[in-house]
């Protein structure tokens, strides 16, 4: 009796396994695989519909590249790349993303709109939508009015959609990019906007150093520290100063135009851009603290009587080499205070004008910085 139980038991579970085995394979062939790299229905089409974009952007002399941020995020690992060059067959192992959407970016200073690459493009089967925007190039205190200028491409073919981001250079040596932004008339199934990488808000970035390529059989231009500009990306949100609420605000209390004024706005703007690449070096985030920060968001400028300059930094992003970096830029520390654990702030001398950096602490839900009184030692939080 156990022995015949036990065979029954055996059967039993042979033909429970087996019904569960066919069914993963059924599963896997319907559902998983569709978003696989290497099955050819998909990858045709998608390889095909790339290169047939990137053909016409070249014949146009479109300055694009790669910007699309799960292609790169498998651009950027080296055993995947490794393994895609023993694959010979055409396959698809970097742009079948399983996304519906390729996103480029567009130097869009070194490329003149040519009308006559969107005709050819819709001549080839594309359908084309074109996101434009005001240009905050010429926004300015005297002039709220910017011209419209494209923002955004997209095209669309056999339901896959191929973003085109216009990244153009703002005075400050960074590239921009708009938000997109759909005006009323605008199809709203165009595209599934929610799954763009770029366009949310507007964005600003370093201008990448670029190499060309070969991806999934097509010849393409990308970053060359993938890694980097892909964590550039996950913080490029970008915030226009308020123009309006500045004028507004200078209407009522006119800049100090001196001589003095000017010269001292003229040292903090060069000694911010000098904080800002000692500490790009030392992969060191920071930002506009204190005055600087309320110059920046009342006027749109520095504050003239504030005489120095305030940045803040998390304490998690101390480093010791910090002063070591700051002297070989050329500025030398003049203050100390408070200790790693408490309160730290440092301060450097440029010229004449004073850079102080504050480190933020934080406690539960909120942040703080400790202040010392120079002259009398008084402590602040
Ligand atoms: C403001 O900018 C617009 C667009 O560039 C231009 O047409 C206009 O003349 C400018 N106005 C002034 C007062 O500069
Ligand atoms: C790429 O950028 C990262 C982050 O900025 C940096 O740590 C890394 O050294 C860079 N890699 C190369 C090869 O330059």
């Amino acid at each position: 009796m156990p022995r015949v139980n036990r065979t029954t038991v055996l059967t039993l579970l042979i033909i429970t396994s087996s019904v569960f085995l066919l069914f993963q394979l059924h599963y896997y062939r319907k559902y998983v695989s569709k978003q696989g790299p290497y099955i050819l229905s998909r990858t045709g089409h998608l390889t095909q519909t790339v290169k047939k974009f990137l053909g016409l952007a070249r014949h146009f002399g479109l300055p694009l590249f790669l910007a699309d941020t799960a292609a790169l995020t498998l651009l950027s690992q080296d055993s995947l790349r490794q393994r895609d060059r023993l694959v010979h067959e055409p396959h698809c192992s970097f742009l079948c993303t399983g996304r519906p959407v390729t996103s480029f970016a567009l130097h869009a200073n070194l490329w003149k709109y040519e009308p006559g690459f969107l005709l050819a493009a819709k001549q080839k089967g594309f359908e084309l939508l074109e996101l434009r925007g005001q240009d905050p190039r010429l926004a300015s205190l005297d002039n709220l009015s910017g011209e419209e200028i494209p923002l955004h491409f997209l095209f669309r073919l056999h339901g896959h959609i191929i973003q085109v981001v216009f990244l153009y250079e703002r005075s400050g040596n960074y590239l921009w990019h708009g938000e997109l932004r759909l005006k009323a008339h605008v199809d709203r199934s165009f595209a599934p906007f929610k799954l763009l990488d770029y366009g949310r808000h507007p964005g600003s970035y370093d201008r990448p150093e670029l190499v060309l390529t070969v991806v999934d059989g097509i010849d393409v231009r990308i970053p060359r520290n993938i890694s980097r500009f892909l964590s550039e990306q996950r913080q490029a949100r970008f915030l226009e100063c308020r123009y309006r609420d500045a004028r507004n605000f200078l209407q009522l209390y006119p800049d100090d135009v001196s001589p003095d004024a000017v010269d001292f706005r003229r040292k903090v703007k060069s000694l911010l851009h000098l904080a800002g690449r000692t500490l790009a070096q030392l992969d060191i985030p920071f930002w506009l603290s204190s005055g600087t920060c309320l110059g920046w968001f009342r006027q749109c400028s520095v504050i003239s009587y504030s005489r120095d300059v305030d940045i803040g930094i998390f304490i998690g992003d101390f480093r010791s080499d910090i002063v070591s970096a700051f002297r070989s830029a050329g500025l030398s520390l003049k203050h100390k205070f408070g200790k790693v654990e408490d309160s730290l702030e440092l301060s450097f001398l440029s010229e004449d004008v004073k850079l102080d950096i504050f480190f933020f602490y934080g406690d539960g839900d909120v942040v703080w910085n400790g202040g010392t009184q120079a002259k009398s030692g008084k402590k602040f939080k």
